[in-house]
């Protein structure tokens, strides 16, 4: 079937596109495109053109995956659009949905644009390490002027139609566009006036030419590892300064060399990881989930409270329950004084933090839970506890309601099993703040059914999280992998290193970039909170039985030195500013002199950096081989959303691939060799070991079905 065609109507012609499931610009459809123009060109009976399309969006973008093709070109979609621009006759664009990348050029290629009130119109090709390849660079800024074109541009962030309207990117709003383009295409075309193309346009700013450019460089200088933002600067420039062919030839060129870079693959990777992690085996489209509309939380903490708002801002109804009226009015005021921040920053009107907690119930009685369609708890991290409510969500939750735990590193399946329903049970491990951090582990219990997860997966959706589905293991994906890195960074501090050259390394670009390295991260999320896991961790006998295993975070959190909260963990702090530590530095002294470690002066750089990133991806290996984890874009998925990992390195799997799975595993043998292994904690990952000598990636990797 013709993904575009030229249908016929009273007089003019209806360009119609139909790509599903987005729309996006594929070859095929752009030779339909390039033979329905023809006969558009050929019929002079046809007044004007209006462009539309079937399905839920106009265009969405060019599609993604064909810039994996060494051969791809966007030079043919660039001269149908230049064919579109030059037409004698008007041509109108009906836009809805999501008007994004070769969508957007497509519509500012026509001569008028009409969008629905509820469409979002933007260029985010920068979040691929992209600019935009068809001429966006070059008609936006002429149409919106160079200051809102470069921060479209390089932010990547979608206009809503009233402000496409404001800036000049659309001309008209109407709910029904394809109607009112009809009649505005006749309507031009009587007015027989000759059509407004926006190549011929000037930046409406351009007297401003020269402070907008210059803080595109300033934008592209500080982040010199995203090249793509330079290219937005040349490019713009280029349309401020230079003729529109010039201009179209800067921003080829400037798509070609970014199109190949280590940095537009990863984030390429990413985007289609996202997807592909939504896909979980087992769900089949037949699964239905189960309906939802009252969310009960039980403990209204540092997390509970941040869930519940989650919950609340997407219109939930919400039960808070609490052990006594104290707990529940301290859970309710932190909440309360979250929502005035966000409403002073001026992020959410009055009436809208109202609202919300105007949605919210509390109460003591654990009783009060029993009309919740799904219950999270997130009590204290201690076993016994987390049983204990277990066993009284099973008999008080009404049947068929889902039972979802936030425990960061508990047995899902124990908990699963204390309810005396598993089916209905699984693990919900949001990320602190709940209500800001993107990511959502989604751990799935041996008797999980598949309904029940298949709901959860939906309740993501609606609560604009990333999800990603885990198995039953300590720490699930991420937080096992943080204890390899945590275990190393810590080791290295007795052996020498510090947390600031640590963290250092971690944060720097040219290494690896993360937001925050370890020390800091620990720190901030309270060293109470992670040593208290690790000890209970080894006390439950599966974890590592070693003396010097995070002898660091313990120490420290034994002498009541809890990070920032307390003034003093892995760093002193002076407000919320980390100064290096004497008393750190003189614990890892001791501890070194008590385990028997002689000290270095200078640890390379390097060893930080392989010790942290090739353990993790060491580890990522074995979660892969125990199916842990679906697919390793879920890991890297887990790492960009949950932790602060750079998107441009495309998470830990990517990267380690980038630096080829020979060398590491050549580096882990190297360092089971000199460190010693006897708590096995660099034994290399079967999985990781034959690909490396296969010369395969880890990204490529899929489970035998
Ligand atoms: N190229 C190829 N495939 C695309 C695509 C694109 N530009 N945009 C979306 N898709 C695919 C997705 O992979 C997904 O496929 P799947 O169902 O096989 O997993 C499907 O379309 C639906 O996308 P999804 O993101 O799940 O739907 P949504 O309704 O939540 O969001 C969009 C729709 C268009 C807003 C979102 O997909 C998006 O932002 N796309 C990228 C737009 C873009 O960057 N365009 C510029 C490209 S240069
Ligand atoms: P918290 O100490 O801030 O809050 C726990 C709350 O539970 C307290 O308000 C307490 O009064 C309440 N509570 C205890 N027993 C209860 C009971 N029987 N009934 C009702 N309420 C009860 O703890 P937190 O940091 O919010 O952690 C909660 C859970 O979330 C833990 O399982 C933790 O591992 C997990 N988690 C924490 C983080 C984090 O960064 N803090 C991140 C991810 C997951």
């Amino acid at each position: 079937m013709a993904k575009a065609e030229l249908l016929r109507e009273d007089g003019i012609g209806i360009l119609r596109i139909d790509n599903p499931p987005v729309n996006a610009i594929s070859p095929e459809l752009v030779a339909d495109l390039d033979r329905s123009l023809t006969e558009f060109e050929e019929d002079a009976g046809l007044k004007a053109l209006v462009i539309e399309c079937a399905g839920r969006t106009f265009v969405a973008g060019g599609d993604i995956a064909a810039f994996e093709d060494p051969q791809f070109s966007a030079a043919p979609y660039n001269r149908v659009l230049a064919r579109i621009e030059a037409c004698d006759r008007p041509v109108v664009a009906s836009l809805f949905g999501t008007v994004l990348g070769g969508g957007l050029e497509l519509a500012m290629a026509s001569h008028f644009r009409i969008a629905a009130s509820a469409t979002r119109l933007g260029l985010p090709e920068i979040t691929l390490g992209l600019i935009p390849g068809s001429l966006g660079t070059q008609r936006l800024p002429r149409l919106v002027g160079l200051e809102i074109a470069r921060d479209m541009i390089s932010k990547g962030k979608p206009l809503s139609a009233f402000g496409a309207l404001a800036a000049g990117l659309v001309d008209m709003l109407d709910d029904e566009p394809g109607r009112a383009a009809r009649s505005k295409a006749v309507e031009l075309a009587v007015q027989g006036m000759a059509p407004r193309r926006t190549r011929a346009l000037t930046p409406p700013d351009i007297d401003n030419a020269d402070a907008v450019l210059a803080g595109a460089r300033r934008a592209a200088k500080a982040k010199p590892w995203l090249p793509a933002l330079s290219a937005v600067a040349d490019c713009l420039e280029a349309a401020a300064r230079k003729s529109f062919p010039d201009g179209e030839a800067v921003e080829k060129r400037a798509f070609h060399d970014l199109i190949g870079t280590t940095q537009s693959r990863a984030m390429r990777h990413l985007f289609f990881a996202e997807r592909a992690a939504q896909k979980i085996p087992g769900l089949d489209r037949e699964t239905k989930p189960r309906p939802v509309e009252k969310v009960g939380i039980l403990g209204v903490g540092t997390m509970g409270g941040g869930i519940a708002m989650t919950f609340a801002n997407a219109g939930f109804q919400v039960t808070l329950v609490e052990t006594s009226s104290e707990a529940l009015v301290r859970g309710q005021a932190l909440i309360a004084d979250a929502y005035k921040a966000t409403q002073s920053r001026g992020l959410m009107s009055e009436e809208a933090v109202m609202a919300r907690l105007g949605a919210m119930n509390g109460s003591t009685e654990m009783s009060d839970l029993a009309d919740c369609d799904i219950v999270v708890e997130a009590v204290f991290e201690d076993m016994e506890l987390k049983l204990s409510v277990a066993r009284q969500l099973g008999e008080i939750c009404k049947p068929g309601a889902i039972i979802a735990t936030n425990t960061s590193t508990l047995n899902v399946n124990r908990i699963a099993a204390a309810t005396g329903r598993p089916g209905d049970v699984l693990g919900t491990h949001f990320f602190s703040p709940a209500n800001i951090m993107k990511l959502l582990e989604i751990v799935r219990g041996a008797d999980t059914e598949p309904d029940a997860l298949a709901t959860v997966m939906l309740l993501a959706r609606k609560i604009r999280k990333t999800a990603v589905v885990s198995g039953v293991c300590y720490g699930f994906i991420g937080n096992r992998m943080a204890e390899v890195y945590m275990r190393e960074s810590e080791a290295m501090q007795v052996e020498g290193a510090t947390p600031a050259q640590i963290d250092g390394i971690i944060e720097n670009p040219k290494y690896l970039g993360m937001a925050m390295g370890p020390s800091r991260m620990l720190d901030m999320a309270g060293v109470d909170v992670g040593a208290r896991t690790v000890i209970e961790w080894i006390k439950g006998g599966d974890g590592p039985q070693d003396p010097a295993y995070r002898a660091m975070c313990r120490n420290l959190y034994e002498s009541g030195q809890h990070g920032q909260k307390t003034g003093h963990g892995y760093y002193r702090y002076e407000g919320r500013n980390p100064v290096p530590s004497e008393e750190t530095a003189e614990l890892g002294r001791h501890l070194a002199r008590e385990q028997g470690i002689n000290r270095r002066d200078n640890i390379p750089d390097e060893e930080i950096f392989e010790r942290l990133l090739f353990a993790m991806a060491n580890e990522a290996a074995f979660i892969l081989e125990e199916g842990i984890a679906c697919r390793p874009g879920d890991v890297d998925i887990v790492w960009t959303a949950g932790y602060g990992f750079p998107a441009w390195r495309g998470g830990p799997v990517f990267m380690a691939d980038e630096i080829g799975l020979e060398k590491i595993v050549a580096r882990l043998d190297y360092y089971a060799a000199t460190l010693g292994n006897e708590h096995g904690y660099w034994t290399v990952s079967p999985l990781l070991r034959r690909l490396a000598e296969k010369g395969e990636r880890l990204s490529d990797w899929r489970r035998e079905a």
